[in-house]
């Protein structure tokens, strides 16, 4: 069994890499190439289980995330919320590696938000909003950047002090963009100037205004996952031109500011696509400058599968991981 850590992956496998992945994984998924059964949760004395498997039929790909959140492991000096993402061999159906599940996560939920903007994006956008400045932030920011030319980034949390040091750490890490990071210290400003919009928040309020968003604009909601939890403002749901989820069945069934709209007739299922359905069809995909477009995700197991036996192969190529 090869097992890669987070510094394993970083060696080879890029962002790039992962958009690529991530837009492969969600065109099987919306052909019906894929089973992904429901999630397991096990509720346990000290925390809860949760085990994410997914079978990709053609290639038979199979794999599992298994993540736990377990709120005391702090003072234990441990991770609250392990995560491993676990890869069986098509041949043998053994175990063939175990990949750090935390790092996977990020890698493909940045990623899959990089596949909507630059499946929706107007190509010459180049000023963006980062709204929330958590674990899922980098990631978030790095897409946006790898997939379009920005000159402007505005980062914003609630969270000042966070949002303040966050921003610093970015203008480090990702020097090479040659892109202006800053502190967004008037966010309504800032969206009113936006081409680009990414929410990755735990809010259950709307995280901005959405009578300052202008036409043009894409809108990706990352953070919200169960029906009490609110991004993008109904508003902007109702009046986007092209509405874009990573899966139809996981955002209906969680996602509180697509559930919502739906709920007040402001917008039906019907009026939205899967990202796949783009993939397989870029004439779906923005026709001129003047839409509104906003993607949701929930995330799914399939990203976490195929995006982790993607992984695998490479790693093995080029011989990076340990042997158990
Ligand atoms: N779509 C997916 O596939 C996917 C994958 C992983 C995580 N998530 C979700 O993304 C969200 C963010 O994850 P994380 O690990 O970064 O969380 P986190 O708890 O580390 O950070 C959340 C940040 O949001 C900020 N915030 C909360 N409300 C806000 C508001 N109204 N305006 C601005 N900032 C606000 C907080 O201050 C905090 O800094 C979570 O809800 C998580 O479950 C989604």
């Amino acid at each position: 069994m090869l097992i890669l850590t987070a510094t394993d992956i970083k060696k080879f496998y890029t962002m790039k890499d992962a958009i690529a992945a991530d837009k492969q994984a969600l065109k099987i998924y919306t052909q019906g190439n894929s089973d992904v059964p429901l999630r397991i949760n096990f509720d346990m004395k000290k925390g809860q289980c949760l085990f994410m498997p997914a079978h990709i039929k053609g290639s038979d790909i199979v794999g599992i995330k298994i993540v736990s959140v377990f709120p005391d492991n702090p003072k234990l000096g441990k991770p609250s919320v392990p995560a491993q993402v676990l890869m069986l061999d098509p041949q043998t159906g053994e175990v063939c590696a175990m990949l750090d599940g935390t790092f996977v996560t990020a890698l493909r939920t940045g990623a899959v938000q990089g596949a909507a903007t630059d499946l929706l994006a107007r190509r010459d956008a180049c000023r963006a909003v980062l709204i929330g400045t958590g674990g899922q932030a980098i990631s978030q920011l790095e897409a946006m950047l790898t997939v379009r030319s920005l000159t402007d980034v505005a980062i914003f949390d609630i969270d000042t002090q966070k949002a303040k040091q966050f921003t610093d750490e970015m203008k480090h890490r990702f020097a090479h963009f040659s892109t202006h990071l800053y502190f967004s210290q008037n966010l309504d400003e800032d969206i009113s100037q936006a081409d680009i919009i990414t929410s990755v928040t735990t809010s259950k309020v709307v995280t901005f205004n959405g009578d300052k968003v202008r036409a043009g604009t894409h809108i990706n909601g990352v953070g919200a996952y169960t029906p009490e939890m609110h991004e993008i403002p109904e508003k902007i749901v109702e009046k986007a031109n092209i509405r874009v989820l990573d899966t139809k069945e996981g955002v209906f069934a969680e996602a509180g500011d697509i559930i919502e709209p739906i709920k007040q007739k402001l917008v039906s299922e019907d009026d939205f696509l899967e990202l796949g359905d783009l993939v397989i069809d870029p004439t779906q995909c923005r026709q001129n400058d003047q839409q509104i477009t906003i993607f949701k995700s929930v995330g799914t197991a399939v990203l976490d599968v195929y995006i982790g036996y993607d992984i695998y192969l490479k790693a093995k190529e080029k011989e990076i991981g340990i042997y158990l």
